[in-house]
């Protein structure tokens, strides 16, 4: 691959979209290889992926704008869906995603972090939907998936402004969970990562698909939703092992990771 690099650290998968002269701008081939590296991903080995960008400077500066200003209507829908394709892809992995956000997270590059389950910060990163400003809509997810995150007032503001925003606005209107210093950024992704990937994996992955279908859905049907993969963790020797731990009160066991279990 040339821009995206893939490293294993046990259970947790770190995928870095490395294309530095650009600031990790997202042309075809981005897209491309982040969707052949996702789809390369080991599910029985790897219980969480991190997500971010080479260097200090930028996690993604957003869609290649060179690429994009030639393109004609039916080519700018399909560029669209090409990066909705594999945005979607990312936000319905079977696996909890941590972005972590090491700089510029500009248009595409705010909204590939907002197909995250999780986003963290260093205290250079900068937020922001610059679309208006360039004569187009968001158009990977933003318009959908900001309003999700922050609100809808807060997400019309920061797309009609087109103003970015620094990782302390970011924290503090809910974008971003924690900001950390540039060194320590990657060390709280991992132990994050690590912290998840020590929970009951197949319980881990209910939970998010039970959070994401639910939010799709009236609450009525949400409940259904989480009843099914409630139901769906017993028997599992996760759910023998948790409880049996918990029930013999022994807390050395209790430690252990539970053993992955395919479905
Ligand atoms: N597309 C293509 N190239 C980009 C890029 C982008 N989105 N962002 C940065 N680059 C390139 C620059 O062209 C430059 O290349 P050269 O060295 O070959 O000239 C290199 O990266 C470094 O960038 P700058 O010299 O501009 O660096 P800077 O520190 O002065 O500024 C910046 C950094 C503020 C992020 C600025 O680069 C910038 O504003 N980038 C564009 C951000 C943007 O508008 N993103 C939204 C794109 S539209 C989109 O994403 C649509 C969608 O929803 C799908």
């Amino acid at each position: 691959m040339e821009f995206i690099t893939y490293e294993q650290e046990e259970f947790v998968g770190i995928i870095t979209i490395n294309r530095p002269k650009a600031l990790n701008a997202l042309n075809s081939s981005v897209l491309d290889e982040l969707n052949a590296t996702l789809d390369q991903v080991d599910l029985n080995t790897t219980r969480c992926l991190i997500l971010t960008g080479a260097g200090e400077k930028s996690f993604v500066a957003g869609a290649d704008i060179g690429e994009m200003s030639t393109l004609t209507k039916a080519e700018g829908e399909a560029f669209g869906k090409k990066g909705n394709d594999v945005f979607r892809k990312l936000e319905t992995f079977p696996i909890p995603v941590i972005a972590a956000v090491n700089g510029f997270a500009l248009g595409g590059g705010c909204e590939i972090s907002l197909s995250c389950d999780i986003r963290i910060c260093s205290d250079n990163a900068m937020f922001g939907q610059p679309e208006v400003g360039l004569g187009i809509t968001p158009g990977f997810g933003g318009t959908q998936r900001l309003a999700r995150a922050i609100g809808v007032g807060m997400a019309k503001q920061l797309i009609y402004t087109a103003r970015n925003i620094k990782a302390d606005e970011a924290l503090r209107i809910g974008l971003v969970n924690a900001v950390y210093t540039q060194e320590e950024l990657m060390a709280q992704a991992k132990k994050m990562a690590v912290t998840i990937a020590k929970n009951a994996p197949i319980a881990v992955r209910n939970c998010k698909k039970a959070i994401n279908d639910g939010l799709q859905v009236d609450m009525d049907q949400a409940i259904v939703i989480e009843e099914k993969l409630f139901g769906d963790c017993f028997e599992t020797e996760d759910q023998k092992a948790g409880m049996g731990n918990f029930l013999e009160k022994d807390k050395e066991k209790k430690l252990k990771v539970v053993p992955f279990q395919n479905k």
